[in-house]
C-alpha cells in the first residue's frame, strides 16, 4: 500500500469522472503523487509525532500514506480484502479530515450509480458491512428485495408456480451468498433410501409443486409414496411388469396415459363397440389380466359404480 494507488485510480477507474470531480479539492495533494518518488517531498513527515497534532498549524493536506500513522484497521482490512477500493484510496472516499471537516464519510452513491443494485439506498451497510472489504457480504435470513435487484429469474418462477415456497425469502434458504441449501435441511425424503441427489429428479426449488420428471426415474422412487401400485404391478405376470412407472407416467406427475397411445387399435372395430372399455377384459394396467380381489378395477367395482349413481 504504497502511493502509486492514486495513479491507477486516475487511469482505469470506470467511474473516473465521479471521482475527478469529487475529488477537485485534492488534486493538488495527488498530483504530486504522480511524480516518481512523491511522498516524502510532499509531506513533511520528518517529524512523525509531531506532525499528527500538527494539522491545525499549517495546511498540509493529509494523504493515504498519513492515515495509517492514526488508523491501523481499516487500512489492514483494505490490504487484505479491499478489492477495487484498495485502488480507490483512502482520501478519494474520506475527503476532509477533523476539526476542519467532520463530515467525512462517503455515500456510496456517490460513486456507485445506474443499476438497479444502487437503487437499495441507504441499505448498502447492511449487506456490505466493511466499506474496507467491500466484497465481504453477509445478510439476513429476510432479504429478497435486493437479491432480484441482480437475480431475476427465480422470483419469476416462484410467482408463475405458486407454493408454499413462494412466501420464504430468498435468503432463508440462501443464507449465505452463492450458496445453495440441501432440501434435506428442511424436509424429509419420502422414503428412508433415498438422499439429497434424488430430490432434483423430480423437484425445482423455485417451483417444488411443478414435478417433472425424466425417463430414467426408478419406480422405486415411486414406491415411496404408491406402494399399492408398485407391489401390483412387480407381483404381475403380464409383460407391463417390466416397464417402469416413468415409461407410462411420462414427464409430468399425474399424466395418466391411454392404452391405446401405445396399442392402437389392437382389435377389431365390432368387438370394441362392444366392449368399448379395455379394462373389461384387461383388468388395470398394474396387474393386466388378473383380477385380484386388490385390483380396483375389478368387475364388481366397475358394475358397482353406474348403479350408485342413478
Ligand atoms: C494524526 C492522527 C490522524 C491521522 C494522520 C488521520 N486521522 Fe483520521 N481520525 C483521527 C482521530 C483522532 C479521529 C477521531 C476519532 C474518534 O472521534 O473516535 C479520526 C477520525 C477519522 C474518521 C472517522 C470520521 C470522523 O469524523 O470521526 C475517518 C473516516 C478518518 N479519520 C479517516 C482518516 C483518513 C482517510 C486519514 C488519512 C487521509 C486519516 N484519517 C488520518 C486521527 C487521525
Ligand atoms: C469514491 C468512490 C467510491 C465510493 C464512495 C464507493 N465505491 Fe465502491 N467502488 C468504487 C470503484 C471505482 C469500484 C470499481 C469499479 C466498479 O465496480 O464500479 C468500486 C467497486 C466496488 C465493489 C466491487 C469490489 C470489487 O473488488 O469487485 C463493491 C462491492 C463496492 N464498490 C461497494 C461499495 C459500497 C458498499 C460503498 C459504500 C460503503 C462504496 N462501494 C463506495 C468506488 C467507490
Ligand atoms: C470506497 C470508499 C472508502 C475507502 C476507499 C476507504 N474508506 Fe474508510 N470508510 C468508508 C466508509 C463508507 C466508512 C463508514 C463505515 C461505517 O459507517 O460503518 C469508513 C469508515 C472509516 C473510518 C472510521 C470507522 C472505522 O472503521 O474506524 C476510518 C478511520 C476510515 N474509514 C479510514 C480509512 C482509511 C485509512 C482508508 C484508506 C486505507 C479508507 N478508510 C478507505 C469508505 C471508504
Ligand atoms: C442484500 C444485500 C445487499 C445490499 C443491500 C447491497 N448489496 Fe451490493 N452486492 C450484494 C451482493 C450479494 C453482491 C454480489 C457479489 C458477487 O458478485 O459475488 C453485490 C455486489 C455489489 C457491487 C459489485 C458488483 C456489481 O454488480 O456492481 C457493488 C458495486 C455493490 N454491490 C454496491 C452496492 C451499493 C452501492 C449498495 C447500496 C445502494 C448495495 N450494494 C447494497 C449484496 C448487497
Ligand atoms: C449485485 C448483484 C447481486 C446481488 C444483489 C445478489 N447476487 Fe447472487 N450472484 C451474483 C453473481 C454475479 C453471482 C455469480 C453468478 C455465477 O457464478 O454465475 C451470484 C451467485 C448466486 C448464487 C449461486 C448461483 C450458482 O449458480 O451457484 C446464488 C444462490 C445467489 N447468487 C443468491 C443470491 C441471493 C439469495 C441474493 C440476495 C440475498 C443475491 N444472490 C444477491 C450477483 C448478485
Ligand atoms: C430453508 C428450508 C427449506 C429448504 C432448504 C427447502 N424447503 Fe421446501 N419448504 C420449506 C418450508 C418452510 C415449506 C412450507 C412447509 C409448510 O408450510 O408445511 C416448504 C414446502 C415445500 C413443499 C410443499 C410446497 C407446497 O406449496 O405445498 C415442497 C414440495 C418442498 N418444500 C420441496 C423442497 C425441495 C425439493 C427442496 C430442495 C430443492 C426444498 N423444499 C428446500 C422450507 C425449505
Ligand atoms: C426453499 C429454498 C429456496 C428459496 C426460497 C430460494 N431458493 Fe434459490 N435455490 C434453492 C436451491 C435448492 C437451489 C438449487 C437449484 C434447485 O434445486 O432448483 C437454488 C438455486 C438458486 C440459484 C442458482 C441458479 C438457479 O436458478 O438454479 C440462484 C441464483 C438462486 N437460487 C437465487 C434465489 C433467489 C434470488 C431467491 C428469491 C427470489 C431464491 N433463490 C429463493 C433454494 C431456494
Ligand atoms: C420420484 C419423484 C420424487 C422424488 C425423487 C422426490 N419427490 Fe418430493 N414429491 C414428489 C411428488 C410427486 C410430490 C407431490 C405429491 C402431491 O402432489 O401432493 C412431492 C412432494 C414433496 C413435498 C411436499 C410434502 C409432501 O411430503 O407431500 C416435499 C417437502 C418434498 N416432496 C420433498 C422432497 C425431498 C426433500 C426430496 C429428496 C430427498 C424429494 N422430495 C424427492 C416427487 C418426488
Ligand atoms: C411424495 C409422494 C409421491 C411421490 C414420490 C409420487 N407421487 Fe404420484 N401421487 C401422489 C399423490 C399425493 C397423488 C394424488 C393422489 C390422489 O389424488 O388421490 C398422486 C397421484 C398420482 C397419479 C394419479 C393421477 C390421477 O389422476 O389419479 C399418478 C399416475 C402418479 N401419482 C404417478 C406417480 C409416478 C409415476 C411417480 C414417480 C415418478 C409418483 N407418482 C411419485 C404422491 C406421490
Ligand atoms: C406407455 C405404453 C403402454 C401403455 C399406456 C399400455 N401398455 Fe400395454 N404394453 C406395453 C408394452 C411395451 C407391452 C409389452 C409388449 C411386448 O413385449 O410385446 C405391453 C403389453 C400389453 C399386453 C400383453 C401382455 C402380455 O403379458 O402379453 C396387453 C394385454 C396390454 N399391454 C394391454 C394394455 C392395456 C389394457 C392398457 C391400458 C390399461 C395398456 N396396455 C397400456 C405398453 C403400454
Ligand atoms: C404399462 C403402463 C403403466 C405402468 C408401467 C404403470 N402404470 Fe400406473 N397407470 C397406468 C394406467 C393406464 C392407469 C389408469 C388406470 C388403468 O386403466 O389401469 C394407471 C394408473 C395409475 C395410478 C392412479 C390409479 C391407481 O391405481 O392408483 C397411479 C397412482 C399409478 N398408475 C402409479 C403407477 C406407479 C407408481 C407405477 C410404477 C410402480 C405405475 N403406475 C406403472 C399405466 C401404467
Ligand atoms: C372383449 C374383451 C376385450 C377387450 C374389450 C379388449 N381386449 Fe385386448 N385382448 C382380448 C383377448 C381375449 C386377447 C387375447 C389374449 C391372449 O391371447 O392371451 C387380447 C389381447 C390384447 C393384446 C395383446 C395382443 C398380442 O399381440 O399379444 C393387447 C395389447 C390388447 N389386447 C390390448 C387391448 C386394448 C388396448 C384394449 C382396449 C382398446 C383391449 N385390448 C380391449 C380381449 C379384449
Amino acid at each position: 500500500m504504497k502511493t502509486p494507488k492514486l495513479v491507477s485510480l486516475a487511469v482505469g477507474l470506470t467511474m473516473a469522472t465521479a471521482l475527478m470531480v469529487s475529488t477537485a479539492a485534492q488534486t493538488m495533494a495527488a498530483a504530486p503523487a504522480k511524480a516518481t518518488a512523491p511522498a516524502k517531498a510532499v509531506a513533511p513527515a520528518p517529524a512523525t509525532k509531531a506532525a499528527a497534532p500538527a494539522p491545525a498549524k499549517a495546511k498540509v493536506p493529509l494523504t493515504n500514506d498519513d492515515c495509517v500513522k492514526c488508523h491501523t484497521t481499516p487500512p489492514a482490512d483494505i490490504e487484505e480484502a479491499g478489492g477495487w477500493h484498495k485502488k480507490v484510496g483512502c482520501t478519494n472516499c474520506h475527503m476532509g479530515h477533523r476539526p476542519s471537516s467532520k463530515n467525512n464519510i462517503p455515500s456510496c452513491n456517490q460513486c456507485h450509480e445506474g443499476k438497479p443494485h444502487y437503487n437499495l439506498k441507504g441499505q448498502c451497510g447492511n449487506c456490505h458491512k466493511n466499506p474496507h472489504k467491500p466484497k465481504y457480504i453477509t445478510f439476513a435470513n429476510n432479504v429478497t428485495e435486493a437479491c432480484v435487484t441482480c437475480h431475476t429469474q427465480q422470483i419469476a418462477q416462484l410467482k408463475e408456480f405458486k407454493s408454499k415456497h413462494s412466501a420464504l425469502y430468498c435468503s432463508t434458504c440462501h443464507n449465505v451468498h452463492g450458496r445453495i441449501p440441501q432440501c434435506v435441511q428442511c424436509h424429509k425424503p419420502h422414503a428412508p433410501t433415498m438422499v439429497q441427489a434424488d430430490c432434483a429428479k423430480c423437484h425445482k426449488a423455485h417451483q417444488p409443486k411443478n414435478v417433472k420428471y425424466a425417463s430414467t426415474v426408478p419406480s422405486k422412487d415411486c414406491a415411496a409414496c404408491h406402494k399399492k401400485a408398485y407391489d401390483l404391478l412387480t407381483a404381475s405376470t403380464s409383460k407391463h411388469k417390466t416397464l417402469a412407472c416413468v415409461y407410462c407416467h411420462q414427464e409430468k406427475h399425474k399424466m395418466v396415459p391411454k392404452c391405446q397411445d401405445c396399442h392402437g387399435v389392437p382389435h377389431p372395430a365390432g368387438m370394441l363397440a362392444k366392449f368399448p372399455k379395455c379394462g373389461d377384459c384387461h383388468s388395470i394396467a398394474h396387474d393386466l389380466n388378473h383380477w385380484s380381489s386388490q385390483a380396483p378395477a375389478a368387475k364388481p367395482a366397475a358394475h358397482a359404480k353406474p348403479a350408485k349413481k342413478k
